[in-house]
């Protein structure tokens, strides 16, 4: 890295974008100037908002090389289908020594390398990253350092946990953090759902839904104990609990998960092929 602290760019700062710079931001001193980009002039506005020198392509047809020049770390956070041209387009103009950010889903390494002659990582980050809780996996490209690598490693971890994963890895760990939470959400509706049927007011089925999710894993965090060890405090044998779980285990939910992780690779590799 030439400078320290690095100096970032991020362009395409939407959703997940967005939620790095919030990270950055709040790590105030990390992190040298920071310029971001977006498509439209009012999201940069707001983003200027947020104190940082933010540019957008409808106002300025160069925002994006303005944003890469003399930047360490270049986020790339357009959405997929954008990805390839927007490296194209910049690769010129960046510093043979930054480090080439991607967070897009489905676009390899080998892509993004024959269009970039430096350093490149790969990531998979999560939506928890836009309240400091994500998980990010993070692939390291055929030409980045052990110092560039440990970067933006630091740049994810403003906003949550970090596992560095080879390649081949990235989509299996997609099915777990980075498509989680939508599984997640998804148990959350259903057990609403439920909770109804039971004549419970939509109220009622969020506050015991919700409350019993995010308290069960505040526990799990602060107890110490393991998953299975904090299940079994709850189960009595013979009791209420063990028969609902004997009804999870005969419809075998391992097989459900190992099935939807399987479906989920499956597209990721047909998408791919493009
Ligand atoms: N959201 C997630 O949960 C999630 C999780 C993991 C990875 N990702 C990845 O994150 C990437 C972005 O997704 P997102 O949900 O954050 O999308 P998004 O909210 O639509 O953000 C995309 C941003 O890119 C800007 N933009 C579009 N074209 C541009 C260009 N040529 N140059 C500069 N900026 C440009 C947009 O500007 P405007 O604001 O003006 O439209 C917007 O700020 C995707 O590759 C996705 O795979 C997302």
């Amino acid at each position: 890295m030439t400078h320290s602290p690095p100096r970032i760019a991020i362009l395409g700062t939407g959703h997940m974008g967005g939620a790095i710079l919030g990270g950055l931001t709040r790590a105030a001193g990390a992190f040298g100037g920071i310029r971001v980009t977006t498509a439209s002039a009012e999201s940069a506005r707001a983003l200027a908002g947020r104190g940082v020198e933010a540019r957008s392509l409808e106002e300025d047809s160069t925002a994006n090389q303005w944003a890469v020049e003399g930047a360490d770390i270049i986020l790339l956070g357009v959405k997929p289908h954008h990805l390839l041209g927007l490296l194209e387009d910049v690769a010129p103009h960046a510093p043979e020594s930054a480090v080439m950010v991607s967070i897009a889903a489905g676009i390899t390494v080998a892509q993004m390398e024959s269009l970039w002659p430096g350093a490149l990582v790969r990531t998979m980050p999560n939506t928890p990253s836009q309240v400091g809780k994500g998980v990010t996996g993070l692939s390291a490209g055929s030409r980045v350092s052990t110092d560039q690598v440990r970067a933006v490693r630091e740049v994810f971890e403003t906003v949550g946990s970090v596992l560095v994963v080879e390649e081949d890895s990235l989509n299996a760990l997609s099915t777990f953090s980075g498509s989680g939470p939508a599984f997640v959400y998804f148990f959350i509706e259903r057990f609403m759902e439920v909770a109804r049927e039971h004549g419970f007011t939509p109220e009622q089925a969020t506050t015991m839904v919700q409350g019993t999710f995010a308290g069960a894993m505040e526990l799990l965090e602060s107890s110490g104990h393991t998953p299975e060890e904090l299940r079994e405090a709850v189960t009595s044998p013979g009791g209420t609990t063990q028969a609902a779980l004997e009804v999870y285990r005969s419809a075998d939910l391992s097989a459900i998960i190992r099935a939807a992780s399987a479906a989920a690779i499956a597209r990721a590799q047909e998408m791919a092929k493009g």
